[in-house]
């Protein structure tokens, strides 16, 4: 039984059930088949459970790619990696794959992060099924940029409130050469620090230390600092999820509002795959 407080707003599902996974954010979601037409009012409920958790996990699912895009195209176009970091299902090149394997360790992402900030027009969100696990092993763990930016004084609020960052691929270029389909990392673009979600019209904090460089204005040694308190304030352990994974567990991620982790404490003889997917977003404002 939840326990529901004067101060809960928490939307009421009548079709599915939602249980919360962490004090902050993560939610589980059951009464939902991924490989079954979603009618309207179910899917009404899933996004209400979205934006309320940033981070959904459906477990127990049994798909087929095309049901993942379908899942993820009620959120946004299924978009392929703008440079290329991994390989798409021949038939379904939306569809990424991420292998571990003997002989082909799978690629890092054991860094705080915010899925393809160095785009435009960076991902609403991204998508994870399970199809095979080591049990106990790289696990994802998430943090809530909403709170990370409440939880600042009013002081620091107003002066990010009128910042904006300069967001680059240059350290994915650099740590995977020959894996993307570019030697250069694009130009930098600039995005606000802070972000106002379009769905749910909360600010949220939209700097990471994988990809922003620095604030517009600032060089790189000033920025350092501030980006690394402000990274500190988002990862506190109060602030984060931890995901173990099980095998036919779709995960979906608001990139708008959340980082993730993937934990790096696995070698190539745990054999891990995963399919993702990656619905497209919005420019911030
Ligand atoms: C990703 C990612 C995390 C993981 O696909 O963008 O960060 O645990 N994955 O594989
Ligand atoms: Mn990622």
């Amino acid at each position: 039984m939840t326990t529901q407080t004067a101060t809960d707003h928490r939307p009421d599902y009548a079709q599915i059930s939602v249980r919360p996974l962490s004090g902050t954010l993560g939610a589980e979601i059951t009464g939902v088949d991924l490989s079954q037409p979603i009618d309207d009012g179910v899917f009404t409920e899933v996004r209400a459970a979205f934006h309320d958790n940033l981070v959904i996990v459906l477990p127990g699912q049994n798909i087929m790619p095309e049901n993942l895009v379908t899942f993820t195209e009620k959120f946004g176009s299924a978009e392929p990696h703008p440079l290329g970091s991994r390989r798409g299902l021949d038939d379904h090149p939306h569809v990424m794959v991420l292998e571990n394997q003997p002989g082909k360790l799978g690629p890092r992402n054991d860094f705080w992060h915010s899925d393809i900030s160095f785009d435009e027009v960076p991902p609403l969100g991204s998508i994870l099924y399970a199809i095979e696990v080591t049990e106990g092993k790289a696990d994802t763990m998430f943090c809530n940029m909403y709170e990370a930016y409440e939880g600042l004084s009013a002081g620091l609020k107003a002066t990010l409130d009128g910042m904006t960052a300069e967001h680059s691929a240059e350290k994915l270029v650099q740590e995977v050469p020959n894996r993307l389909s570019v030697d250069v990392a694009p130009p930098s673009v600039t995005h606000p620090v802070v972000r106002t979600h379009p769905d749910t019209s909360r600010r949220a904090l939209y700097v990471n230390p994988h990809y922003t460089l620095n604030f517009t204005g600032w060089t790189p040694e000033e920025s350092q600092p501030l980006l690394d308190m402000l990274t500190a304030q988002a990862t506190r352990p109060e602030n984060t999820f931890r995901h173990h994974w099980k095998v036919g567990d779709v995960l979906m991620w608001d990139n708008r509002c959340a980082m993730h982790y993937a934990v790096r404490d696995y070698d190539d003889s745990m054999p891990r795959l995963l399919y993702r997917t990656t619905a497209a977003g919005d420019r911030p404002r």
